[in-house]
C-alpha cells in the first residue's frame, strides 16, 4: 500500500471530483473521505467508484475532536486534503455561525490531529489546504488577484476561509507542520448543489421557472470547469512546494447576465425551445449585500511551474455541464426534496 490519504469534504461537489481521480488513478494509495454529509454532501456522487478497494467511506464531522484525532489514529494519514467547508456565500450572510465552525474551528482541529500524529517526523507528509479566490475581496475593472495580493475578505464566508488559510500557514511557520494553500476561483461541472448560480439557473429554466439575477447583473466571475479544479490539485499535492501558495483559475471572466444568456441560447437548443424562450424567464433581483463585483485569478505561477492549463472553450465545458443536468434529473430531484438527507439519517443514525 502507498499513501494513506484523507480527504474532507468528498461527498460535496469540488470533493466528488478529486476523490474520483485520486481513487482511479492512485490504485496504490489508500483513499479515506471523511465527510459529514450535510445538505451539500452527497454519497450519490460517488457511486461508481465506492466498491474499489482502496476507497474507503467514514461519516465525520470535521468540528469534533475526538472523531478526528480517531480518523488520524485508525488510518495514519500520510497526506491530508482539505475541502470541507460550508461553501455558499448567502447562507454565511444569513447564518454566519456554521461557517466558524466547520471552516474555521474544523481547520483546526485537522491541523493538530496531523501535528499530533506526524511529530517531528514530516518526510513524505503534506497538509494540502483547498481555498479560495474571495479571500483577496473583490477587484475594480483592472488587475488580477496573485499569489501575493493582500487579503481582503467581505462575506463572513469568505471571512472564514481567510482566517482558516491564515491558521494554516501559522502552522507551517509556527510548528513546521509541511502546507500548502490554493486559491481557486468559481467552479462549475457536475454534481453542484443547485444554490450556486450555473445549477440553479439550469434547474429553474428546465422546470420554466424564473431566474434570479442579482442586482444589474454586472458581477463579474472567473469560471473553471470543476475537473480542471482537480487536476490542478492533483499537480499541487504532489509536486507543489510546502510553505508555498498557488492560485488557480480559468481566464475565463463572465459578467454573470451574460453568461446566463449564454445559457438561455443553451438550453434552448437542448430542449428544442424557440430561440429567446429562456431569456425571457430572467428576473432581475434585489442584490446580495455586500457583493463583490469582480474576481479575476492569475495563475501564471501554476502554468509555469507545472504546465497546468484549463481547458480553452467554455461553452463546451457549459454544454457538458447542461448535459449533465439534463440527464441526471434523477440526482437534481432527490438533492432538492430532502430526500437523500432523510436516506443518510435514517443509514446512520446510532453509529
Ligand atoms: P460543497 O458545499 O459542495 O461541499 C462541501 C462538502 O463538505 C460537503 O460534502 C459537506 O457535507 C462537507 N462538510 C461540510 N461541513 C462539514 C463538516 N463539519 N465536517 C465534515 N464535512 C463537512 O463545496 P464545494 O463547492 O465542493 O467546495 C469545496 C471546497 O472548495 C471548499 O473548501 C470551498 O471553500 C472551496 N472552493 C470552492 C469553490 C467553488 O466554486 N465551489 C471555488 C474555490 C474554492
Ligand atoms: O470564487 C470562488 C467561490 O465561488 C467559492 O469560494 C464559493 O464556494 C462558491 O460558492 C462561489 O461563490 P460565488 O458567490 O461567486 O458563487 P454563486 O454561484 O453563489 O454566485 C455567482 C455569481 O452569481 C455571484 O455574483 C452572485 C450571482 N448570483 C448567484 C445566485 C445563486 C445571481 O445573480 N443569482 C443567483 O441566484
Amino acid at each position: 500500500m502507498g499513501k494513506s490519504i484523507l480527504i474532507t469534504g468528498g461527498a460535496g461537489f469540488i470533493g466528488s471530483h478529486v476523490v474520483r481521480r485520486f481513487v482511479t488513478k492512485y490504485p496504490h494509495y489508500r483513499i479515506v473521505n471523511a465527510d459529514k454529509l450535510t445538505y451539500a454532501g452527497n454519497l450519490d456522487n460517488l457511486s461508481d467508484i465506492e466498491k474499489c478497494s482502496n476507497y474507503i467511506f467514514e461519516k465525520a464531522d470535521i468540528v469534533d475532536k475526538k472523531t478526528i484525532a480517531a480518523l488520524f489514529e485508525k488510518y495514519g494519514f500520510d497526506g491530508v486534503i482539505h475541502l470541507a467547508a460550508e461553501s455558499h456565500v448567502d447562507r454565511s450572510i444569513s447564518s454566519p455561525d456554521e461557517f466558524v465552525h466547520t471552516n474555521i474551528v474544523g481547520t483546526v482541529n485537522l491541523l493538530n490531529a496531523a501535528m499530533a500524529t506526524w511529530k517531528n517526523d514530516h518526510s513524505g507528509k503534506l497538509f494540502y489546504h483547498i481555498s479560495t479566490d474571495e479571500v483577496y475581496g473583490s477587484l475594480g475593472k483592472e488587475g488580477m488577484f496573485t499569489e501575493e495580493t493582500p487579503y481582503d475578505p467581505r462575506s463572513p464566508y469568505s471571512a472564514s476561509k481567510a482566517s482558516s488559510d491564515h491558521l494554516v500557514r501559522a502552522y507551517w511557520h509556527t510548528f513546521g507542520i509541511p502546507v500548502v494553500v490554493s486559491n481557486c476561483s468559481n467552479n462549475y461541472g457536475p454534481n453542484q448543489f443547485p444554490e450556486k448560480l450555473i445549477p440553479l439557473a439550469i434547474n429553474n429554466i428546465r422546470n420554466n421557472k424564473p431566474v434570479p439575477v442579482y442586482g444589474k447583473g454586472e458581477n463579474i466571475r472567473d469560471w473553471l470547469y470543476v475537473e480542471d479544479h482537480a487536476s490542478a490539485i492533483d499537480l499541487i499535492f504532489h509536486r507543489g512546494t510546502p510553505g508555498e501558495t498557488y492560485n488557480i483559475g480559468g481566464n475565463n471572466e463572465w459578467r454573470n447576465i451574460d453568461l446566463i444568456k449564454l445559457l438561455c441560447r443553451i438550453m434552448d437548443q437542448k430542449l428544442g425551445r424557440p430561440e429567446g424562450t429562456s431569456e425571457k424567464l430572467i428576473t432581475y433581483v434585489k442584490d446580495r449585500p455586500g457583493h463583490d463585483l469582480r474576481y479575476a485569478i492569475d495563475s501564471s505561477k501554476l502554468q509555469r511551474e507545472f504546465g497546468w492549463s484549463p481547458i480553452p472553450d467554455f461553452s463546451e465545458g457549459l454544454e457538458k455541464t447542461v448535459d449533465w443536468y439534463l440527464s441526471n434529473t434523477l440526482w437534481l430531484e432527490r438533492v432538492l426534496s430532502g430526500d437523500y438527507e432523510k436516506y443518510y439519517d435514517r443509514m446512520y443514525s446510532g453509529r
